[in-house]
């Protein structure tokens, strides 16, 4: 066994001294190269100038890099959809992950730059300059802030999400609440907000999102980003309670309601057949003020009807009903006794019909009647709460101040005295 096992292993050395000279070679040559390949790399990473640099970077961040080369140089990105960088040396992060950036001079000299970008795996941006790239929107909606993503067409620079700071919300009648957004990406160039309600009887919300409950019930306030419509967020509004259980200091007096000292006229509360106050005089100075107002700004107001006896009344309501029946009359004419025209503190403005909604007159009643102590009395929207349709033209005189705080409210008067306007049959 030894024998034959020193002669096969005598002839395995035979042959391993015979390969000896070149294996040495072999490694010797291996180790030349191993040192010049550090070198090498050595050189390649690190340039001439022998830096090298991390950048920590977010999505959507842009920055210019950065160099000590003192010739002027070009970029080469290991990966484009991580990071972009311009001919400026202008780079922009793309999406999440790793990248590398190598400078090099004309004269030789290089620099290598470590890219690490952060932020939302869903989000990638486009590639600066172009405009069709496909990405992705996140959308966030809801009480239970449910997350939906949707695939769109994106311009640089575009919407791609949208974050409240809350989405669920109760609110009591007249109050408000305003939620911060958050657009991202954080450079997004158009951040303009779109607010939208479902329902204006029981929320609104103006354009800066700032949420006012109108009615009891519930509603979706939405945000919508006007750079990107797909992208919008909403809140969840409850709106408690009726009106009607918090009313103010009710009196009457002479058989005339006053709530918390305001003359009432509606559904709910009626006149007595004798109140016969005719025109109330500080109400048609107010009235007389206020058209003069609207002539400077080239706009003609007239009244085409303002008191009314309960006889007038009586006359009027009963020819619509017999034209239009009861119920259809109800939505539109008071039954005598419940007219505010009877007050002698309502006015109908130019012509009482659909037709004045609109009108540069209409836009500026609404907008304006508050100053002169008018409101509108009938709005849009709140047909379940007056009791009546909506109705431009017919405004109601308070006082300046009042009618100024219910204005501000953006209330009706029912809703601002907490008071019903229903017939008891
Ligand atoms: N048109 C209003 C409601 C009235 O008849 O008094
Ligand atoms: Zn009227």
């Amino acid at each position: 066994m030894a024998k034959n096992t020193k002669k096969k292993g005598s002839a395995s050395g035979a042959k391993q001294s015979t390969m000896g000279a070149p294996m040495l070679l072999l490694v010797l040559l291996c180790l030349a190269g191993l040192v010049l390949g550090v070198w090498l790399i050595s050189t390649n990473s690190t340039g001439t100038s022998g830096n090298s640099h991390e950048i920590a970077m977010q999505v959507g961040q842009s920055r210019t890099l950065e160099t000590t080369l003192t010739a002027p140089f070009t970029c080469s990105v290991s990966n484009d959809k991580i990071i972009r960088i311009d001919e400026n040396h202008l780079m922009t992060a793309l999406s999440p992950g790793t990248a590398v950036i190598v400078a090099e001079s004309t004269s030789g000299s290089r620099e290598t730059f470590y890219i690490t970008v952060s932020g939302d795996p869903n989000v990638t941006l486009p590639p600066p300059g172009d405009t069709t790239t496909t990405t992705t929107s996140t959308t966030t909606f809801s009480s239970d802030a449910t997350t939906t993503t949707t695939t769109a067409t994106l311009a640089p620079g575009s919407v791609t999400g949208i974050e409240l700071t809350f989405y669920a919300i109760s609110l009591k009648v007249g109050e408000h609440k305003m939620p911060i957004v958050t657009m991202s990406p954080a450079n997004a160039t158009d951040k303009t907000e779109k607010w939208t309600t479902s329902d204006e009887s029981v929320a609104t919300v103006d354009w800066l999102g700032n949420i006012t409950a109108v009615g009891a019930g519930i509603c979706t306030i939405r945000v919508t980003s006007v750079n990107n419509p797909a992208v919008y967020a909403e809140v969840a509004v409850t709106v408690a309670g009726d009106t009607a259980q918090t009313p103010g200091n009710i009196e009457l007096i002479n058989g005339v309601t006053y709530v918390d000292g305001i003359l009432i006229a509606n559904k709910t509360y009626a006149l007595p057949k004798d109140y016969a106050p005719g025109v109330n005089t500080e109400a048609k100075a107010a009235f007389d003020r206020m058209q003069l107002a609207a002539a400077s700004a080239m706009l003609d107001i007239n009244i085409v009807s303002g008191y009314r006896s309960y006889a007038t009344q009586e006359a009027t309501y009963n020819r619509f009903v017999n034209r239009d029946g009861q119920a259809a009359a109800d939505t539109y004419s008071a039954r005598p006794g419940h007219s505010e025209h009877q007050t002698g503190l309502a006015f109908d403005i130019n012509y009482a019909g659909a037709s004045f909604a609109n009108t540069p007159e209409a836009e500026w009643l609404a907008k304006n009647c508050w100053k002169y102590g008018f409101i509108i009395r009938y709005p849009e929207g709140k047909e379940h709460i007056t009791g009546y349709q909506y109705e431009p033209w017919h405004v109601r005189y308070l006082g300046a101040d009042t009618a100024e705080k219910v204005y501000n409210s953006g209330l009706t008067l029912e809703e601002y005295l907490g008071i019903t306007s229903k017939y008891a049959d």
